[in-house]
């Protein structure tokens, strides 16, 4: 196992580092560098080690998990402080010849994963842009220990993915929201109900798709003919929500091209 260092530890470098401990990668092992003390508290109580860029391990694989507005900075920052450093942007929009052109001697891998690494149950887009093999295969490697890892070998896919599946739970969870408000009258105000009934009908939504793919079928089983299912899916569709819910994932990706202008 390779010595990591989180260079940023927020939301997703915190989910990370819960799906990889839980996973057994060893705690000594995983090592990050924030400057936001609420972050570091959390991270700290994850199980890693702070620590700074003049005293860690160089031969490290650095995850540069700050926000894009940040990560130019950040990564000038490594690259001051290591030689030759093994460096994984998990950063949306900004582009591997942005960072090239800014220093020489790194090895990098863009990476796109999701929150829900944080239970092993994450999607990863990994596209090499210039490490050598060992390098990527050990990326590559620790992204599995979390979940599922996509090759992209055409950079700007990562764009697409980062709109669909990078942002993809939150599309979720403000869908529920809607269906939470629901739940709770349902459940007079039992917040731990209205918690289980969503999770059970999440996780039967799941295991129904794991047992047959076919979603048009899935759908024909709950709706019946002139039944409840139909009239709301009919409203649905003359909502035009699936038209724009399209939107929404085009507009998050747009962002994510935009972003690499922007910065
Ligand atoms: N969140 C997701 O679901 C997700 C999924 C895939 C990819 N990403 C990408 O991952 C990146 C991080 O997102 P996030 O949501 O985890 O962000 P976040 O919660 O804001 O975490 C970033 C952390 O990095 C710290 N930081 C920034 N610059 C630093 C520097 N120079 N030195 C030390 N610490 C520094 C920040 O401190 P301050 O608060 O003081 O700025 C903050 O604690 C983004 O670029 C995003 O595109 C996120």
């Amino acid at each position: 196992m390779k010595k990591i260092v989180f260079y940023g530890s927020g939301n997703i470098s915190q989910a990370l580092i819960s799906g990889l401990l839980s996973a057994g990668y060893k705690k000594n092992l995983i090592e990050f560098i924030d400057r936001n003390k609420i972050n570091s508290g959390k991270t700290k109580k994850l199980g890693a080690t702070k620590n700074n860029l003049k005293t860690i391990d160089t031969k490290s694989i650095i995850f540069l998990g700050v926000k894009p507005k940040d990560a130019m900075n950040a990564y000038a920052e490594i690259c001051a402080a290591v030689k030759k450093p093994k460096i994984v942007s998990l950063v949306a929009g900004i582009k591997s010849n942005k960072y090239l052109s800014e220093s020489n001697g790194v090895e990098l891998i863009r990476a796109m994963p999701n929150t829900s690494s944080q239970f092993n149950k994450g999607i990863t887009a990994i596209c090499n842009c210039n490490a050598n093999k060992t390098t990527f295969n050990q990326v590559s490697s620790i992204f599995k220990k979390v979940g599922t890892t996509i090759d992209i070998t055409k950079e700007n896919k990562i764009d697409d993915f980062t709109g669909l599946i990078g942002s993809g739970p939150a599309y979720f969870f403000y869908l529920l929201k809607v269906y939470e408000k629901r739940i709770l009258k349902l459940c007079d105000g039992d917040k731990s109900k209205k918690d289980t009934i969503i999770c059970n009908l999440l996780e039967g939504v799941s295991h129904s798709i794991n047992d047959n793919s076919n979603l048009d079928e899935l759908i024909a089983s709950v709706a019946s003919k002139k039944g409840t299912t139909e009239a709301g899916l009919k409203s649905f569709k003359s909502s035009k929500l699936s038209q724009n819910f399209e939107k929404g994932i085009a507009a998050a990706i747009k962002r994510a091209k935009d972003i690499s202008v922007e910065f």
